[in-house]
């Protein structure tokens, strides 16, 4: 493919990783191919703005393997298809992607890179169905997306959580109560389930999986009479009671058009106290998870996705995502990588191997 220019942004929430990917591209892109590369600033936003557009060059991105976050900033807000403008003193969503593909075209951008989670990678199926050369890379730390079998951030945030249930562990065994740990995910259980795999935990609560309270309150009474008199919960912020629904902290609006879980773990601290004589604490990680330096994992699964993406602009693949497949990465439509999310099989191997260990599903 002839190509001189390409671009590339970071939308989404932040994640660990994000920085070893923009190496990746901009390393490979530059030493490979001779291309420039423009770092579009705070995600599809910074193409609304030229002064958010700046070259990227080999000195733009030393150093920066090991940091957390993304040097091109990032917003989870600002679809241009659904633009947030203020009109009459009220806000109205308007499509104002004709602007962005314009400015993409006064860059001289030939192909673009969006490194992302469902929303940014939807944008950007929207911005290739208008003719922008896109390609995709898939980031967050909930590992939420289909046709991947992993997205970066997801290692680093597990290892936090985990970390998290090691440190619970020692003061809820001293004092006899129950940890809850809270833990993000947004709609998919991934990171309750692996990190309360490996953090030993006694319940995980996911949101595949309606929870009872009055069964998780015998599983701790039951464990409690076989002598082990503290018990620790992870919930993911997206898991809901049968029958009920999940705990929000702040409703959808105009401003943020996604509703914010959050709260869970008090919720389930309040119901299980009173079916137990125990003391119960709750600890939300937040966005913990998404902070700090990415393992090694992540590092080497961010360079590798970079490179790829990169790749896959000089072989023409547009359209498609960057994927993980068994221990190779290849590439998928983005359409396909979209369709829905990726969640936890109830009747899967994970959830089967926690059961096997004892670990009380919260039906
Ligand atoms: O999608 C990543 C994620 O961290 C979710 O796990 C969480 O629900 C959400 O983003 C939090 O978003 P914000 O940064 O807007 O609070």
């Amino acid at each position: 493919m002839n190509i001189s220019k390409i671009g590339i942004l970071t939308g989404g929430g932040d994640c660990p990783g994000l920085n070893a990917v923009i190496r990746g591209v901009v390393k490979s892109a530059i030493i490979r191919h001779g291309w420039q590369v423009i770092g579009i600033e705070d995600g599809f936003d910074g193409l609304l703005d030229l002064n958010k557009c700046k070259p990227l060059t080999l000195e733009s991105v030393r150093g920066i393997l090991p940091r957390g976050g993304t040097i091109l900033g990032t917003t989870n807000r600002g679809n241009p298809f659904d633009f947030p403008v203020k009109k009459d003193g009220k806000i109205i969503h308007m499509d104002i992607s004709d602007r962005v593909v314009e400015n993409i075209n006064t860059l001289g951008i030939e192909a673009l890179i969006a490194v992302g989670g469902e929303g940014s990678l939807k944008i950007a199926l929207e911005l290739a169905k208008k003719g922008v050369k896109v390609v995709g890379v898939p980031k967050t730390i909930d590992n939420d997306l289909r046709e991947t079998d992993l997205t970066f951030g997801y290692n680093t945030a597990l290892e936090t959580a985990t970390d998290a249930l090691d440190k619970l562990h020692t003061t809820a065994e001293s004092h006899h109560r129950v940890m809850i740990l809270e833990v993000m995910g947004r709609y998919a259980g991934w990171i309750a389930l692996e990190s309360g795999i490996a953090g030993g935990a006694d319940v995980i609560l996911i949101p595949e999986i309606p929870f009872n309270i009055e069964h998780i309150c015998s599983a701790i009474k039951k464990r409690s009479a076989r002598g082990s008199r503290f018990s620790i919960i992870v919930a993911a912020e997206g898991a809901f009671p049968s029958g009920g629904s999940r705990v929000v902290a702040r409703e959808a609006d105009e401003r943020d058009t996604i509703e914010r879980l959050g709260g869970i773990g008090q919720y389930v601290a309040k119901h299980i106290e009173h079916c137990l004589e125990m003391d119960v604490r709750v600890t939300v990680l937040g966005h913990l998870q998404r902070g700090g330096s990415p393992t090694t994992f992540d590092r080497a699964l961010g360079s590798r996705y970079g490179t790829k993406a990169v790749q896959m602009i000089s072989d023409g693949e547009f359209g498609r995502m960057a994927c993980l497949k068994g221990r190779s990465i290849t590439s998928v439509t983005i359409e396909e990588a979209t369709r829905d999310l990726k969640l936890v099989d109830r009747d899967g191997e994970i959830v089967r191997t926690a059961e096997d260990l004892g670990i009380m599903m919260g039906e």
